[in-house]
């Protein structure tokens, strides 16, 4: 169900951005902005900045902006409609329920019910691993090496030996088999009906980002098979869109996130220190994870073992992360298997030094590579070549693409101008189509070239309008939302001005008028442009003026590519808009103090 626009809006403009973040981050004034510490990077000099005239909060380290429900969402990990009822209830605007359908209803009534049984059973584990029956249980761990804060900081737990006690102990506390049933960490038998999945295991609970427990995995104690059983997915539990640990890892002030495979190694990480350290469990990283993961970072250090399973999966993380923009390198644990066994020989000091020189992704699946060719054979290395050269080709920024042709042709002591021909022969053929899909949008497009030079004009001239709308008046006649890219900053014009035409500036409220995480961070960064520390008026006019004229001529450019070259009309269009720029450059505006 969507809210109304208006309700967004009054919840929007009733919660005042300054008084909200001030609970989450401390603020001091600074001119006519407050600043802080950007709570979504790590950063020692405050570069957060938070606007009550704009309502708006950007960071000039990290890119983050947006407004007070963007905030929200962001801090809490929440949806556009968590963030929305947060607010509400904070400034008292009472939200209309939502109409559900009545299997909406029951589905959603379920998923409480489950989540909160798997509470009470994560609680009930929790309390026999100290209790006398969990005392095998809790010498494992001990054994293990983990203090009584990190067996609590996981909620670490024991399931006793037992047929159905966790079941009847969940019927006790009045949950219906149709709730039980849909936990899936019973056994339906025939004779004996319900079952325990978990008997005489060490239990470590997988939380959601929200710590709510979603599942569990039982380990033997010592020798077994299988060594784990984990629960399988539930309508609550996404292996696909989950990371263990990832609920204390988000909160980390680390710049960077270890990926690593085991439950063992993201606790013995967390308790060395590494407390930005999340788990894939056994699966494969899929997209899902490398999403969930890019809310938080964007340096990835994947850390798992140390052996050919864990080779395989570097090199298929490796391409997922690489197309979702995130930078990755690869730590090496050698000699040790995991991080687990290699904080408890080496130390976490060892793996400090690990991390500072892990290997660029790249570097590592080309030295992966290598291992599959004799490259003293002149037959091997030329194969080898060719399949460096397609690597290469993958890459779609071309200046990576050649700062990585010179590295490896100097490190592998082949001839770059051969290599150059050679992938031009190869991408002639049509090699070169990348490894992994960037998802198409408005708002990557627009990333993709938010460093050129127009597109930052067309930026400073919507916070400068935005930050001085009074000016509009004085360049409506020449400026509309036409005169701007066709992408998202074309829309937020032709709003923003509007807005302006009816009286006010509002450019919060144009910012959740785009429900999509990415697309109000993109609006958040049109209004949000760093402007110029210029000191006199007649810098300010001209510097006001320069920006227009450029976003003009443009506009006149774009408008030149279209239709027939040879017709009439459009010479004359030609024309017109030469003097349109010349008029433009006479004009004089004038900016008040
Ligand atoms: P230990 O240190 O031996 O406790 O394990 P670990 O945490 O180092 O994990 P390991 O590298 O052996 O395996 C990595 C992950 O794969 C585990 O954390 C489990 O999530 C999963 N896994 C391991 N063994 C099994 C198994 O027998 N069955 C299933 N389903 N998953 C397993
Ligand atoms: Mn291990």
């Amino acid at each position: 169900m969507y809210y109304p626009d208006n309700l967004v809006e009054e919840v929007r403009a009733r919660n005042d951005i300054v008084d909200v973040i001030s609970s989450y981050v401390r603020l001091q004034k600074k001119g006519s902005n407050h600043v802080g510490l950007c709570p979504f990077h790590n950063e020692k000099t405050a570069s957060f900045s938070v606007s009550r005239s704009k309502q708006m909060y950007k960071c000039f380290g990290c890119g983050k902006s947006g407004n007070v429900i963007t905030f929200v969402m962001e801090y809490e990990n929440y949806t556009f409609q968590e963030a929305l009822k947060l607010l509400a209830e904070r400034a008292g605007v009472t939200l209309p329920e939502i109409k559900y359908t009545k299997e909406a209803r029951e589905r959603d009534n379920l998923k409480a019910r489950i989540l909160e049984a798997y509470k009470e059973a994560g609680k009930y584990y929790y309390f026999q691993l100290r209790s006398e029956a969990g005392k095998r249980a809790y010498e494992y761990f001990k054994d293990r090496g983990l203090s009584d804060d990190t067996m609590n900081k996981f909620g670490l737990g024991y399931a006793v030996t037992g047929r159905n006690l966790m079941y009847r102990y969940l019927k006790s506390k009045g949950y219906d088999d149709s709730v039980l049933k849909e936990m899936h960490i019973f056994y339906m038998n025939e004779r004996e009906g319900m079952t325990d999945m978990f008997w005489n295991r060490a239990i470590f609970p997988i939380m959601d980002v929200n710590h709510r427990v979603i599942a569990f995995g039982g380990r033997v104690m010592g020798q077994g098979e299988p060594k784990y059983l984990n629960s399988p997915e539930t309508m609550v539990f996404d292996k696909g869109r989950n990371l263990y640990g990832l609920n204390h890892a988000r909160t980390s002030r680390k710049d960077n996130i270890i990926v690593c495979e085991g439950y063992m190694d993201v606790i013995a990480l967390h308790q060395a220190g590494f407390d930005q350290a999340v788990g894939a469990l056994g699966t494969a990283l899929t997209s899902g994870h490398v999403n969930l993961l890019k809310r938080y970072t964007s340096n990835v250090l994947l850390c798992y073992d140390n052996d050919g399973a864990g080779t395989k999966a570097n090199l298929r993380a490796i391409p997922i992360l690489r197309g979702a923009g995130v930078s990755t390198k690869v730590i090496n644990l050698s000699p040790y298997k995991d991080p687990d066994e290699f904080i408890k020989n080496l130390g976490s000091e060892e793996l400090e030094i690990r991390l500072k020189n892990a290997e660029n992704s790249f570097y590592y699946e080309i030295r992966i590579l290598e291992g599959d060719y004799d490259l003293n054979d002149p037959d091997g290395r030329t194969r080898f070549t060719n399949e460096v050269a397609r690597k290469l080709l993958k890459f779609e920024d071309a200046i990576e693409r050649d700062n990585y042709l010179e590295a490896i042709c100097t490190k592998y002591r082949i001839n770059i101008e051969s290599m150059r021909k050679l992938m031009g022969k190869l991408a002639a053929k049509g090699e070169g189509i990348p490894e992994y899909e960037r998802p198409r949008s408005l708002v990557s497009s627009a990333k993709k070239d938010s460093d050129s030079g127009i597109r930052k004009a067309q930026k400073l001239l919507l916070t400068w309008l935005c930050e001085e709308p009074e000016l509009y008046g004085q360049v409506d006649k020449y400026l509309n939302e036409d005169d701007f890219d066709e992408d998202i900053i074309k829309t937020v014009a032709g709003i923003l001005f509007d807005q302006i035409k009816q009286g006010t500036a509002n450019p919060a409220g144009i910012i959740s008028m785009f429900t999509n995480e990415e697309e109000q961070s993109e609006v958040g960064s049109l209004f949000s442009t760093k402007l110029e520390k210029l000191n006199t008026k007649a810098e300010k006019e001209k510097a006001f003026k320069d920006i227009l004229i450029k976003v003009k001529e443009h506009s006149f450019e774009m408008q030149a590519k279209l239709g027939d070259p040879a017709d009439i009309n459009r010479i004359n269009l030609a024309l017109e808009n030469k003097k349109t720029l010349n008029e433009l450059k006479g004009l004089r505006i004038v900016i008040s103090e």
